[in-house]
């Protein structure tokens, strides 16, 4: 496992896109895994700026996104397929059917899951982003969720509802149910990063870079796989010194 810390939330955000850029110039047609969540508002906002100024192209580039929640209209401000296309697919050059994001409609979850799941088998992921939850969650696979799983559907956890309110009305609000990639799929990637940012996420850090691997802490399996950098800037990083 790769660690760098920066200086700052920018560093942060430089370093990630340095970091896809560089793979994007090497295989034009790379498959992204794509994060949601304000860790990679930043990164997003870079690869906009890169697309405008042509120094990179998606026009070949397939995504997949980690997870979305049920029952949300797409269309809802707070749907992950709307974060995605109003952060980046609306400002550059992917083509739409290059973009896969967890359906969450309909009454067959088990569909659902099942698609995603063969999708994913028939594209493995180059470069798969991940932000983490203050619980430690890698996409919204919840403590306890086993390293096994696929594509599933998750009971979100108190922590993960209190923690995303902010962007919703009210607590009640907040969906309880989610459409995630599983851990077993995260960790098919072929190179993983995961980015950490502000004092928030400064506890968790400490336990993912030195605890054990266990399920409780569920981006503590990333030291198991053979490709992972971990960019954190030096408030999520306060802890680790
Ligand atoms: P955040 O969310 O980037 O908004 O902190 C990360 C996550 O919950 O996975």
């Amino acid at each position: 496992m790769k660690i760098i810390i920066t200086k700052d939330y920018q560093e942060l955000t430089e370093r990630a896109s340095q970091i896809v850029i560089s793979l994007m110039e090497k295989n034009p047609q790379a498959i992204l895994g794509l994060a949601t969540g304000s860790t990679p508002l930043g990164l997003y906002a870079r690869l906009v700026e890169k697309y405008k100024k042509q120094v990179i192209s998606f026009s070949q580039i397939k995504t997949f996104n980690l997870d979305e929640y049920c029952n949300i209209p797409k269309l809802h401000p707070q749907s992950y397929y709307y974060y995605m296309h109003w952060h980046l697919f609306n400002h550059i050059d992917i083509k739409p059917e290059n973009i896969n994001i967890p359906k969450s409609g309909g009454d067959d979850y088990d569909v659902l899951c099942q698609d995603y799941n063969e999708k994913l088998k028939e594209n493995i992921i180059d470069l798969q982003i991940l932000g983490i939850g203050n619980n430690g969650h890698i996409g919204f696979n919840e403590p306890g969720t086993p390293f096994d799983k696929e594509t599933h559907i998750v009971e979100l956890a108190d922590a993960t509802r209190q923690a995303n309110k902010r962007f919703f009305n009210s607590i009640e609000e907040v969906p309880q149910y989610a459409i995630t990639m599983g851990i077993n799929n995260i960790m098919q990637a072929k190179k993983i990063l995961l980015l950490a940012s502000g004092l928030a996420k400064a506890d968790i850090m400490k336990e993912v870079i030195f605890g054990g691997v266990t399920e409780e802490v569920p981006a503590s399996i990333l030291k198991t796989h053979s490709d992972v950098t971990i960019i954190i800037d030096n408030e999520a990083a306060s802890k680790l010194k």
